[in-house]
This record gives structure tokens, C-alpha cells and sequence, in this order.
């Protein structure tokens, strides 16, 4: 199976962006591990950043057909993006939705995500380990 591995705005930035906040792993750090832990589970990834929301509208559009699952970190757009949620929502594809920091735990914004209700299940605050997490839960979700 393939999954698609959504980074959002900013998070390419990872390493020198707030470390204090989102740590000092590198967004290469991160899909290394990524890549490492799918070849554990016989998935395949495609792995794409974008800073913009239409970018990342494409790329999941782009997974219909193409991929079984989506790990996405929405980064800012979690908050405000209807258009991600509704892209989402339009593929039918189980996508879990993960978070470097404890969204529930900083500003009462961050707390509110459009794109939980069309996602299998959020894992947030485990820095670069949320994402490995999740993908074990998606590769779970697909039976694998
Ligand atoms: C984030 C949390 C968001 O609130 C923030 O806008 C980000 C990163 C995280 O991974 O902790 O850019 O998604």
C-alpha cells in the first residue's frame, strides 16, 4: 500500500523553527525516520511540503487513485482550512492527522481542528515520534 505524507506550511522550517515548541529534528530527520519505519511495514510513502493550501489540496486530490491512506501534519491550516478538510473528505481515504506539540495544551486556537471530524484520529504532542505513531495506526487501519 502507499501512503501520501502531508507536511504543511512551515514545517520546513523544523530544526530552527521555535525548537523549544516543535524540537530540533530536521523535516529530513522526520521523513528519513518515516521512510525507515514504511519499509518495516511494507508501505510505500510519497511525501510532499507545501506552504500553500492550494498545493496541498493538489496533493491530496492527487492521492485519489494513487494511495491508500494519508498521514497529514496540517500545520497552520488545521485551524483554518475548510478547503483541506473538504479535500479530505472528498478522497474517502482513512487519513490520520498528527501534530508535533500538544495542540490542546497552547493557545485555545490551536485546540480547534477542521480536519479531526474527517480523520480516522489526531496524535499530537509526541514531536517527530507523533508521526511514526500515526503511521503504525494507519498501517493498522489498512490491515497491514
Ligand atoms: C503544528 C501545530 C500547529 O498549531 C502549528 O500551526 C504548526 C505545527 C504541530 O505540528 O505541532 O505549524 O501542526
Amino acid at each position: 500500500a502507499k501512503i501520501l505524507v502531508l507536511h504543511g506550511p512551515n514545517l520546513n522550517l523544523l530544526g530552527v523553527r521555535e525548537p523549544g515548541v516543535y524540537g530540533t529534528t530536521t523535516l529530513e530527520g522526520i521523513n528519513n525516520a518515516l521512510l525507515e519505519l514504511a519499509a518495516e511495514l511494507s508501505l510505500e510513502l510519497e511525501i510532499v511540503q507545501s506552504n500553500s493550501e492550494g498545493g496541498l489540496v493538489d496533493a491530496i486530490q492527487g492521492a485519489l487513485g494513487t494511495c491508500q491512506g494519508i498521514l497529514i501534519n496540517p500545520a497552520a491550516y488545521t485551524h483554518t482550512s475548510v478547503a483541506l478538510r473538504d479535500a479530505i473528505a472528498a478522497t474517502a481515504l482513512p487519513a490520520v492527522e498528527v501534530h508535533l506539540s500538544n495542540v490542546h495544551a497552547r493557545e485555545p486556537f490551536r485546540s480547534h481542528s477542521f480536519i479531526a471530524p474527517v480523520a480516522v484520529g489526531q496524535i499530537c504532542g509526541f514531536g517527530a515520534e507523533s508521526y511514526l505513531l500515526g503511521l503504525r495506526a494507519l498501517a493498522k487501519r489498512l490491515g497491514k
